[in-house]
């Protein structure tokens, strides 16, 4: 069975009680987080988040080191639950289904939403072997499956021409910014609807970055992108929308214009302009 058969099955399962209301327009959510609270023990770390992602958007994150923006992120996969002393009040609605809803299966949440994290970290195996490890794990085997899948991913994250020569060699032979890129396609593997990526270029050369700001560009023809990032070219550059946390609350949500250009809150205005963070 491939891949997509597979996620097909799983969506049209999720679908079922579909209630997703437009955001702005005619614009579709990817998820809705209502009233979000996060706390690890005792620190607040997320306060009565509101936030309405847009499929096949750009959302850039920003805000100052320690506002709680891989924090949320990480909600959104329930990488956060790995946490013992994590504790979360409020929803979050995936496609209008309850995420943190412990009925909703978090193997199923990570096919439709995958990660990529600051520093690249690809696997100690072959190029193919980063690629077809997910796709394995959802059970293909079949070895041309896994070619056409291994060449799609790798294509899709603009690399395939720079390692198709050397599937079978170490991904840790290729430099920073071929690993990072590996990564993206390696989540692409999996065929999600939403990628997470948190600070993915703040340990490349601005070469490097420029590629993968280019490749987001790209995907968001087909996927939902979230990117926290420090870099206020970069979100003012690649995104849509943004949203500005500070203390764990989202001070100040819109279209990434509107807050590079004219936003609403002074202490928007006083962070994107670098007097303070
Ligand atoms: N595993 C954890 N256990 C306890 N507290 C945590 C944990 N992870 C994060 N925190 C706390 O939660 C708050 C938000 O952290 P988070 O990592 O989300 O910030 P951030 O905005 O991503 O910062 P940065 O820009 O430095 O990456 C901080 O006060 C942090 O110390
Ligand atoms: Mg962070």
């Amino acid at each position: 069975m491939s891949l997509s058969i597979v996620k097909e099955n799983t969506e049209m399962q999720l679908n079922v009680n579909n209630n997703v209301t437009t955001a702005q327009a005619s614009n579709k959510l990817v998820f809705d987080t209502k009233d979000l609270n996060l706390w690890y023990g005792n620190t607040h770390a997320l306060k009565d988040i509101n936030l309405q992602i847009n499929e096949k958007e750009v959302t850039a994150i920003i805000g100052p080191s320690g506002c709680g923006k891989s924090t949320y992120l990480k909600t959104l996969n329930r990488m956060v639950e790995l946490v013992p002393t994590v504790r979360t009040t409020g929803e979050i609605m995936y496609k209008g289904k309850s995420i943190l809803d412990k009925s909703f299966k978090v193997e199923d949440l990570r096919t439709h939403v995958g990660m990529v994290f600051q520093k690249p970290n690809p696997f100690p195996k072959s190029i193919y072997d980063n690629i077809a490890y997910g796709p394995r794990i959802h059970g293909i085997r079949n070895k041309k499956i896994l070619d056409e899948i291994v060449e799609k991913s790798l294509r899709g994250a603009y690399i395939w021409d720079e390692v198709k020569d050397r599937l079978k060699e170490n991904a840790y032979g290729l430099s920073g910014g071929q690993q990072q890129r590996l990564c993206i396609a390696r989540t692409l593997a999996i065929e999600p609807d939403v990628i997470l990526m948190d600070e993915p270029t703040s340990a490349l050369d601005p070469k490097s970055t420029l590629k993968i700001e280019d490749l987001v560009q790209e995907l968001k023809k087909d996927y939902s992108i979230i990117i926290v990032t420090h870099n206020m070219q970069q979100a003012a550059r690649i995104s849509d929308r943004t949203a500005f946390f500070l203390d764990g609350e989202v001070v100040e949500f819109d279209v990434t214009d509107t807050i590079f250009t004219n936003p609403a809150d002074k202490r928007t205005e006083d962070y994107i302009s670098g007097r303070f963070g």
